[in-house]
């Protein structure tokens, strides 16, 4: 018999490739899938493609749509869960109130990670609650972001849940790596310690190569630079960054979203105020999902051909396959630190190798410490992201500001404030009432 899979947030675009790769599976027979979402008019497109895909291919897998957490969770194996609280234009005021003050808007990282931080606590938050109402047993796989104050969140309200919170970017860097420079990822065994978003390469193994082949890949991005054929400018640009950061630090691969951190003044630079990724996203693949839902309507059911199978859903379906296996295949995850990174504080949430199996993710330890560079600035984005779980709790104006202050992409308080009262007005349907 076949598992059953809800997706919460079923209405998002990354819905088709996950499904695709689900269907390919095969160490993960499925046979319903159930998307959920409270948006209707999405949910209902997204369940056109998937219904039509389903047909194309004569696979017999249930497939339902709803916006009723007890429908879409009672019974259920595994959830997926890629939530995005206030959509595509929350996320576009998440890039450009902080612009608009020049400093960094962005998605996940500096004061727009914090808003969106915000927004996406409660309303997921209220997705486990009806996980533990509904489903107390299915395994919820999480990419909902910003994922570490997501993950710090969950784990003060819902300390049992069973919950894998995992993120796809460094298997993407990782790819990349490999596809510019020759190397086989299945012979790697690297070690990556951070925050999510927010972390570094200590070593990549090579099983075939029997050496460590970082240092040789940092000497490549910092002489070549990586391969951006066939990527959309903004992220081709972001490598670029990358390998920037590596000239300037040489001894480990960095994590992309660093540039954010290290680099604020020219990302502000290089932003266009008026025209921010969700503009991009909005104008792209959100404008391919509407064409293809008409073209289907219209009767042409090649119009669902155009989506395929992504890596960002393998690797989660890649996850769920180790758990349900028992297979405790190694993926980089983000769990509470717990000595994993020895000498950085307990109660951090971190993201680091992990071992996946039937009780989920198995940390494992580093044994060295890490550089006090490192650490420091590290310590300062945990102690950020642990006072906006605070002021979300707390419903705390104080703890926000605090928070905003101390995001390490802002220069002075005042710029914070100034910030957090626009946002806070953008987002007075999303957000707790802060006082
Ligand atoms: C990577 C990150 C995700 C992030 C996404 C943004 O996959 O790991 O956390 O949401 O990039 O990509 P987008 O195409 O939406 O800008
Ligand atoms: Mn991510």
């Amino acid at each position: 018999m076949g598992l059953k899979v809800a997706i919460a947030g079923g209405g998002a675009s990354h819905t088709p490739g996950i499904i695709l790769t689900l269907l390919n599976h095969k160490e993960f027979p499925v046979d319903e899938i159930r998307l959920y979402d409270n948006d209707s008019v999405q949910n209902d497109d997204m369940y056109l493609i998937v219904k039509t895909i389903l047909a194309k291919k004569k696979l017999d897998v249930v497939l339902i749509k709803t916006e009723d957490p007890a429908v879409a969770f009672s019974g259920i194996d595994y959830i997926f869960s890629q939530l995005r609280v206030g959509k595509m234009q929350m996320r576009e005021k998440d890039e450009k109130i902080p612009l608009a003050h020049d400093v960094v808007g962005q998605e996940t990282c500096g004061l727009g990670g914090f808003a969106y931080g915000l927004r996406s606590m409660k309303g997921f938050v209220e997705l486990i609650g009806y996980v533990q109402q509904y489903a107390p047993n299915a395994w919820v796989l999480n990419y909902t972001n910003p994922e570490s104050i997501i993950a710090e969140c969950v784990r003060r309200a819902y300390p049992k849940a069973k919950i894998i919170n995992a993120c796809d970017m460094t298997i993407a860097i990782e790819e990349l790596l490999c596809k510019s420079f020759g190397y086989n990822r299945d012979n790697w065994v690297p070690v990556y310690y951070g925050l999510n978003h927010f972390g570094w390469y200590h070593s990549i193994y090579d099983i075939e190569l029997k050496r460590d082949v970082m240092p040789e890949i940092i000497q490549k991005m910092q002489t070549q630079g990586v391969n951006t054929e066939g990527m959309e400018p903004s992220w081709a640009h972001t490598y670029n960054n990358m390998c920037m950061i590596t000239k300037h630090f040489p001894n480990n691969i960095p994590n992309n979203y660093l540039q954010y951190y290290l680099y604020p003044n020219r990302m502000v630079a290089e932003s266009d105020k008026n025209y921010t990724r969700a503009n991009e996203i909005m104008d792209g693949r959100l404008k391919t999902i509407k064409e293809a839902v008409r073209a289907i309507k219209a009767g042409d059911p090649d119009a669902a051909d155009g989506f395929a199978s992504t890596e960002h859903g393998k690797y989660i379906v890649d996850i769920a396959a180790s758990i349900l296996h028992n297979k405790n295949d190694r993926f980089m995850l983000i769990v509470p630190n717990k000595g994993a990174i020895p000498n950085l504080r307990q109660d951090a949430v971190v993201e680091v190798p992990c071992h996946v199996n039937a009780t989920g993710a198995e940390p494992i330890s580093l044994r060295f410490d890490i550089p006090d560079f490192h650490k420091g600035i590290m310590e300062a984005q945990v102690a950020a992201e642990k006072m906006l779980v605070d002021a979300f709790f707390e419903q705390s104006y104080q703890k926000a500001f605090e928070a905003f202050a101390l995001n390490q992409t802002i220069p002075n308080a005042d710029v914070a404030k100034t910030v957090l009262d626009e946002l806070l007005v953008a987002n007075k349907d999303f957000w707790v009432n802060l006082h």
